[in-house]
């Protein structure tokens, strides 16, 4: 045999890690572990614990408490008693221990990796190389933060209490993405791990206990679904943060919608792997191994469904089988393994399930010759070729080593692909081109899109999603905000109940045959003025009771009109920033010329000195906006790869906003002008107080260049026009200012889509004081962030 032959033929032999640490470390425990409460152990009180398995070999590691109600109490109230003092803190003290976590996490990082790949299944290469890299990374960035805080976020303070809920994907990485930046900003956390995966977390309480934490800071207490369940509906905690199935994130949403708690969601995905023809096809094959086939699969990012430009499909295909069979499958701890195991025969379950539906439906399905482990949980690396578009394997999240492919002829059909999915959490790119690769990029509904690279995280970058992938971002300047609030608007007083309440109740009447009125306004929907689809109008009364004028009572059917004519206003979100900003100071300057009229109307609502002042600040919150249209610029990130990370703001696209009562022209502006600024358009249902606004408001856009669709105002009653509107699947965001009862309303209506909601809490804002109904707070919530990677170098 030559020497060239047996280089081909040469087998790897096994090279396991050596796992006593972790054996001695669950020994020690005598395999057998409670909660992490108050900066102690202690049992749980129903005395309840269920077995954590090895997934490599189905054998069980240890007992782990499950947590039940009184456990939860215990939890919370641990925190919130830590809580003042770990707020008061100094940025440089706290910044400390989120250092000595990080030194810490890499001093015991071997136990962590070991003990990760034991539990998880997943590679002891990718625990060892990039999870337990990764957790430290993030404690380093934001021990940084925590010392930044201060010069940095002025004005700001911590949500509080918060309960946190993390899957088994990443044990140990989703732990940090979530704990450093809750602690780096001032609040403490009740954490509850995956059920499958609870023994780094138990490493990481210990290593609190270590770093000298304060006890109550970080608790950790360990359950299934209903010990999630139950922590989602403590009323003592002030946000809640959740990573996992779209389907459980929904059900946090409704539950959490009647309070306040502060809501960030990381959910599911199915990623586009976009491969233009001009790509460099090995290495993309090489970015496809580490897009689906790193962590058997079970990635929310996964880049599950391969699109390909048609004229490359057949090479890319063989090329892909070819790397396929050298993929090695086996035992988890072996450092040669390139898939391991999955994490529990429920997730086995469910991928073989899915596979077989998609075969059922048209897919060729192939797969490498194989021997998997006799015992464990393993699934063979998989290809799904000839895949519908609409078949289930190329739209529901499989959560396996199994990728979906499909074909595409041109750049304009590949995003439309890409983009058709319910999610929008991260996306590849791969093109020799970078022109191509970056116009795509940008139009790619995606939280990351990944040029000629795939799979790469830091935590200077933040990451989430768009859509049913969820809100909120985590790591990243961006992913500090998830965590803090403005002093103002947390502690800005609940509106008081009449004002709550102050709508003035009118007769519904026929259009026709009505006494003559002093003002009839329209509806306002694709640049031109409407009837109302129900044919009827409500009066508008002044607080004495004199009758003002007519507006017209929208309906669900109007609604879908406006937004309809908001999501073909394209131009609007496509036009430069330079352009939006001129735009707005046209606006601007026409409000200024009808000041004395616009108020004098107002006057009659409102009074007078109330009415010349929202018109005069009107103007200003315009020529404000306008100057902020191109100045709300993104940032470019270094991460510590030969990269770029191009952080967008980009605009959020579709948003329903209800105005607040209390102003009803500078309420109307102060929400309506950052969504515009931003790029995005709108569908505003004014003040029932005093609708009769939206007629000056129309004249104002008519005469200013904004183009249709842009803005779209429909009148009526603001509580069945915010339901359809917060159902509405076109609808990608609801602003919703208005009391408890209303905002509550607003987010438990979202759900379907999964739509950002954003509310006052049902708070009274002084929309007088530009300190605070103004400027970046807006902005932030009327954009999210994507982040382009960008490699460089030869
Ligand atoms: P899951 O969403 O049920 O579990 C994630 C976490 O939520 C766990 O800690 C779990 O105990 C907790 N949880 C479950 N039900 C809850 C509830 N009603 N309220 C509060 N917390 C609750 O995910 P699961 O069942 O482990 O996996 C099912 C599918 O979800 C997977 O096949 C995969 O498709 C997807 N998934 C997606 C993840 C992602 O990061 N995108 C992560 C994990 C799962």
């Amino acid at each position: 045999m030559s020497i060239a032959e047996k280089f081909v033929s040469m087998e790897y032999g096994p090279a396991p890690e050596d796992s006593k640490e972790a054996e001695a470390w669950l020994d020690r425990h005598g395999r057998h572990f409670g909660l992490f409460i108050g900066g102690a152990w202690q049992a749980p009180a129903a005395g309840e614990y269920f077995d954590t398995v090895d997934p490599s070999n189905g054998e069980k590691l240890a007992a782990v408490a499950q947590s039940g109600a009184a456990d939860i109490d215990a939890a919370v109230r641990a925190a919130r008693a830590a809580s003042p003092k770990w707020r008061a803190l100094t940025p440089h003290a706290r910044a400390r221990y989120l250092y000595a976590l990080a030194r810490l996490v890499q001093k015991h990082s071997r136990l962590l990796a070991v003990l990760e790949t034991m539990d998880n299944g997943k590679p002891i290469r990718e625990s060892r190389d990039i999870d337990i890299p990764l957790v430290a990374r993030h404690f380093y960035y934001h021990a940084g933060w925590a010392q930044l805080l201060e010069q940095e976020f002025s004005g700001y303070e911590p949500c509080g209490v918060v309960g946190q809920i993390i899957p088994w994907n990443f044990p140990l990485l989703m732990l940090a993405w979530k704990i450093a930046p809750a602690l780096a900003t001032g609040n403490t956390v009740v954490l509850k791990p995956a059920e499958f995966t609870p023994l780094t977390a138990l490493v990481f309480a210990e290593l609190c206990q270590e770093a000298g934490l304060p006890p109550g800071v970080v608790n950790i207490v360990t359950g299934d679904g209903s010990t999630g369940e139950t922590l989602v509906k403590h009323p003592d905690f002030d946000k809640i943060a959740f990573t996992g199935s779209t389907e459980v994130g929904r059900a946090i949403r409704s539950a959490t919608a009647p309070s306040h708690k502060r809501l960030s969601l990381e959910l599911g995905g199915k990623s586009p792997f976009i491969i233009f023809e001009d790509a460099d096809l090995d290495s993309a094959v090489e970015g496809l191994v580490d897009g689906i086939w790193f962590n058997q699969g079970q990635v929310c990012c996964a880049g599950s469904r391969l699109l390909m430009q048609e004229s490359i499909a057949e090479t890319l295909l063989a090329k892909i089988r070819d790397r396929m069979s050298s993929l090695r499958i086996g035992l988890p701890l072996d450092k040669a393994i390139d898939i391991g195991a999955i994490v529990a025969r429920v997730q086995l379950d469910r991928i073989e399930r899915m596979v077989a539906q998609g075969v059922e439906e048209g897919a060729t399905c192939w797969q490498p010759q194989v021997v998997l482990p006799a015992r464990g949980f393993y699934y063979p690396p998989t290809l799904l070729s000839n895949v519908h578009p609409t078949s289930i394997v190329a739209q529901q999240e499989i959560f396996g080593p199994v990728l979906a492919a499909m074909t595409f002829r041109t750049p304009k059909e590949a995003v439309e692909l890409a983009n058709n999915t319910v999610y929008g959490l991260a996306s590849c790119v791969w093109s020799e081109n970078i022109n191509v690769a970056l116009h795509v990029a940008a139009q790619l509904k995606a939280g990351v899109v990944w040029v000629n690279c795939t799979n790469l995280f830091d935590a200077a970058c933040g990451f989430g999603g768009y859509r049913e992938s969820g809100y909120g971002r985590e790591g990243g300047r961006e992913g500090l905000l998830e965590y803090m609030e403005p002093a103002w608007f947390k502690h800005a007083p609940a509106l008081p109940a009449e004002r709550a309440r102050g709508v003035t109740q009118v007769e519904e009447r026929a259009e026709a045959g009505g006494p003559a009125v002093d003002r009839t306004v329209k509806l306002y929907i694709g640049g031109k003025q409407a009837r109302p689809d129900s044919g009827y109008s409500m009066e508008v009364r002044s607080p004495e009771g004199l009758l003002l004028g007519e507006a017209p009572l929208g309906n669900r059917k109007d609604i879908r009109n406006a937004v309809e004519a908001a999501r073909k206003a394209e131009s609007w979100a496509k036009a430069t920033a330079h352009n939006r900003a001129q735009v707005l100071y046209y606006c601007a300057e026409n409000l200024a010329q009808r000041q004395g009229e616009i108020a004098d109307r107002l006057a009659a609502a409102v009074g007078e000195k109330q009415a010349a002042a929202e018109v005069e600040l009107g103007v200003e919150r315009m020529f404000s906006y306008a100057a902020w249209a191109d100045k709300f610029d993104g940032a470019v990130h270094n991460p510590p790869f030969r990269n770029i990370a191009i952080a967008m703001n980009e605009a959020i696209g579709t948003v329903g906003v209800i105005c607040p009562a209390e102003a009803p022209l500078l309420g109307f502006l102060s929400l309506v002008l950052p969504l515009l600024s931003a790029g995005n358009t709108v569908i505003a249902v004014p003040s029932e107080k005093y609708p009769l606004i939206a007629a000056d408001l129309y004249q104002l856009f008519d005469t200013s260049d904004l183009p249709n669709g842009a803005v779209n105002i429909v009148t009526g009653h603001a509580s069945e026009l915010l339901k359809t509107l917060a159902e509405h699947d076109d609808v990608d965001a609801i602003w919703c200012y208005g009391d408890e009862s209303t905002v509550a309303s607003a987010k438990g209506l979202s759900i379907g889509n999964l739509k950002q909601v954003w509310t006052n809490e049902g708070r009274h804002i002084d929309w007088f004081n530009p300190k605070v109904a103004e400027g970046r707070w807006y902005l932030e919530h009327a954009t999210q962030v994507k982040n382009i990677w960008v490699p460089y170098g030869e």
